[in-house]
């Protein structure tokens, strides 16, 4: 099963992705995080993906679609994925086809979690994440049972740098003039469903599943 999950910022793709790795045992692949993974090591790549990503801006598209291309040819690909946070733009759109041409596999879905751009600054904002397992939480609408400490692990909570209104505005800006067309791209292609993601975390779920097994 090869999907993609798209929608804005703080839509809850990496909360998603999280259950249908569960679910289907395919590796999940966010080009977010594997930025911030070169950001904490202090790669090149992770100095100049920085200033982008604290502005929340988008990191060019060679560096990402090169990125991208190297994690799909890994073995553990071959199952399946969940790309998560890529492609961002039609540049992008288009290099995934010529990639997964090249490999010979096809994109099984392409979910879109819809919630309004006025519940996305709230989420992002909330947001807490495990600096240990990665969890994600919201304080609000997924707290952790003890303040600041992970249920899973026990880990200590972090807030991500670009997770306040301000770079929330420029993201969502982004989002709206480069990715927003993708909808249109992919409805084209006949593989598009969109999930209704102002439901509860466990709804949305729920939703995506049964478009997957149907
Ligand atoms: P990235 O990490 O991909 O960030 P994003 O797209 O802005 O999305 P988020 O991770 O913020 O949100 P999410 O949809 O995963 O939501 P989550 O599940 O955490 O990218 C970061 C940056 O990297 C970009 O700005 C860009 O600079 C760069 N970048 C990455 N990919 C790139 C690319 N392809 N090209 C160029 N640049 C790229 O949920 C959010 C919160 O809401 C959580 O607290 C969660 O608990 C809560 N929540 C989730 N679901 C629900 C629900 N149903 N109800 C209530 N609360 C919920
Ligand atoms: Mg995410
Ligand atoms: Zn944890």
């Amino acid at each position: 099963m090869q999907l993609l999950l798209m929608g804005p910022p703080g839509a809850g793709k990496g909360t998603q992705a999280a259950e249908l790795v569960k679910k289907f045992d395919i590796p999940h692949i966010s080009t977010g995080d594997m930025l911030r993974a070169a950001v904490k090591e202090g790669t090149e790549l992770g100095k100049q993906a920085k200033v982008v990503m604290d502005a929340g801006g988008l990191v060019s598209d060679e560096i990402i679609i090169g990125i991208v291309k190297e994690r799909l040819t890994k073995d553990d690909c071959k199952k399946g994925f969940i790309l998560d946070g890529f492609p961002r733009t039609v540049e992008q759109a288009d290099a995934l086809s010529k990639i997964l041409e090249e490999l010979g596999i096809k994109l099984t879905r392409v979910l879109n979690i819809h919630v309004p751009a006025e519940d996305l600054i709230e989420r992002a904002v909330g947001r807490r994440i495990c600096k240990k397992c990665g969890a994600t939480y919201h304080v609000k609408f997924n707290p952790t049972q003890k303040d600041g400490i992970c249920d899973n692990c026990g880990g200590d909570l972090y807030q991500r740098g670009d997770d306040n209104a301000e770079t929330m505005g420029n993201r969502l800006a982004a989002y709206e003039k480069s990715t927003r067309p993708l909808i249109e791209y992919y409805q084209k292609v006949g593989i598009y469903t969109e999930i209704d993601g102002r439901k509860p975390i466990d709804k949305v779920t729920e939703e995506l599943i049964s478009v997957l097994v149907k």
